[in-house]
């Protein structure tokens, strides 16, 4: 990205008017934990517990400075009161409905919330069973072609601007897994995607439509899942061509999550990991989904790579090049929405002696998720308007498989995330990158 493409401080353009949030999968369990959630706490019921852009705060300066302004407020973003909501989904509940069958949020709360989440209606899916298998939901458009679809959702998106008098619009991707997709020849280039749009190509999956139509209409797009939709030449090239900002994949909540907290702490002081065993019981859609093979692959996928990317075995071959990692993940209905998982973590010490880590995480994933999806909402915003576009990488923090420019490889390492994160918000607004040498405080 050109330097001068980049709107710093003063000239990043305001929060000022209303921002639509616009989600594919608007239904689950995810997008209404977040819709109801953002209302409980804009109506002072709650606190948005685990968003850095509600809570976070960012040093400035020196230590003996004493600078440390909330991140919303240091670089100006949209409040929760500016927020609208609209999405797609293959099921016709309106969210209240919907909220009460992800089965996540209290009933009692969501009896208060009535009023609010039933006035919020999807719109039909662009949706094709070959890619979520486990799923038929019959609420979905009734055009065919890939054309037709794409302009489809470009009109629901115009729609919904025009009635709420939105300003600005970010598109996240809450909808469910689809299959594994390798990248394929349409995907290369946009000559190839849009020649694929115009034949129906069946490798152009549907949240591939739904980011089409985002991106070419100058909407940002976030990929909560690990679909490969966005992470192709293709749709970058769209998003260079638009001047749109992107990135996914997968949000990095529960296990995932604690992977990359633990790794990082056991790779620093160097002690060797012979195996990494993880397992999980999980009873909601999500987890109907990823019992079929083909979603589960592309699921599976996303949760191997954080660890070698975090260890570099070939840097360090005695310490993980034998690692042995395993992940699995098993529908278990009794449990909905609050998944089990285990870890059991066999390491190495001095002299190579043996030990022992168990981890058994009750998490709520949907709690864990929705707050991401409202800091990346914020984030992309705020990026759009300080002109950035193309990948995110500073927004690695949030996603199990970030995407990267070819030629680079990915930082999982939440703590290294999280430093880039601010460290681009430092410099995007005019302060000092902080690298923590601290030497100047001793040096009389
Ligand atoms: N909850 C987490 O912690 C977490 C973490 C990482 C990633 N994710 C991913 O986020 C996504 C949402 O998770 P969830 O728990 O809300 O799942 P969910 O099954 O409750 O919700 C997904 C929704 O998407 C809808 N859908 C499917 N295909 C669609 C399409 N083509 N267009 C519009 N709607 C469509 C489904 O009907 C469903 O309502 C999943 O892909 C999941 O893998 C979730």
């Amino acid at each position: 990205m050109k330097e001068k493409n980049i709107r710093k401080k003063e000239n990043i353009l305001s929060t000022n008017g209303k921002l639509g949030v616009l989600l594919p999968g608007i239904g689950g369990a995810v997008s209404t934990t977040f819709i109801a959630g953002v209302e409980a706490v804009r109506r002072g019921w709650g606190s948005p517990i685990g968003s850095l852009t509600q809570q976070g705060t960012i040093r400035l300066g020196k230590r003996d400075e004493n600078r440390v302004p909330e991140i919303k407020e240091f670089i100006g973003l949209a409040s929760l009161d500016n927020l609208e909501f609209a999405g797609w989904d293959i099921y016709e509940d309106n969210l209240y409905q919907a909220a009460l069958k992800a089965n996540v949020l209290k009933e009692g709360l969501l009896e208060k919330l009535r009023d609010f989440l039933e006035t919020l209606r999807p719109y039909p899916a662009v949706f094709n069973q070959n890619y979520v298998r486990n799923l038929d939901g019959n609420y979905v458009k009734s055009e065919e072609a890939h054309i037709d679809l794409v302009e489809a959702i470009k009109e629901d998106i115009s729609n919904f601007k025009q009635k709420n008098q939105i300003d600005r619009c970010v598109m996240v991707w809450c909808g469910s897994t689809e299959a594994y997709l390798a990248p394929q020849e349409v995907h290369q280039s946009l000559k190839n995607f849009r020649e694929g749009l115009e034949q129906n190509d069946p490798n152009i999956a549907p949240s591939m439509l739904y980011a089409y139509a985002a991106i070419s209409s100058g909407i940002p797009y976030i990929n909560g899942a690990p679909n490969l939709t966005i992470d192709i030449p293709a749709l970058l090239e769209l998003s260079k061509e638009h001047e749109v900002p992107i990135m996914g994949k997968d949000f990095k909540t529960g296990q995932t999550l604690l992977k990359t907290i633990i790794a990082p702490g056991l790779k620093a002081r160097l002690l060797g990991l012979k195996g990494w065993y993880s397992t999980n019981i999980l009873g909601n859609r999500d987890a109907i989904v990823l019992d079929d093979p083909g979603s589960y692959r592309t699921k599976k996928e996303s949760k191997l790579s954080p660890l070698t990317y975090i260890l570099q075995p070939h840097i360090y071959p005695k310490l993980y090049e034998k690692l042995y990692h395993k992940v699995t993940i098993n529908y278990y209905p009794p449990r909905g929405d609050d998944k089990e998982s285990w870890d059991c973590i066999d390491i190495f010490g001095w002299l190579g002696y043996p030990m022992h880590i168990k981890i058994d995480f009750l998490c709520k994933d949907s709690i864990l998720a929705a707050p991401l999806v409202l800091d990346l909402a914020l984030f992309m915003d705020f990026a759009q308007r300080a002109g950035l576009y193309g990948i995110q990488e500073w927004l690695s923090f949030y996603f199990k498989s970030p995407m990267y420019k070819e030629g680079l490889y990915p930082e999982h390492d939440l703590f290294i995330q999280l430093m880039k994160l601010k460290n681009t918000l430092r410099y995007l607004m005019g302060e000092e990158q902080i690298t923590h040498l601290g030497m100047d405080y001793y040096i009389e």
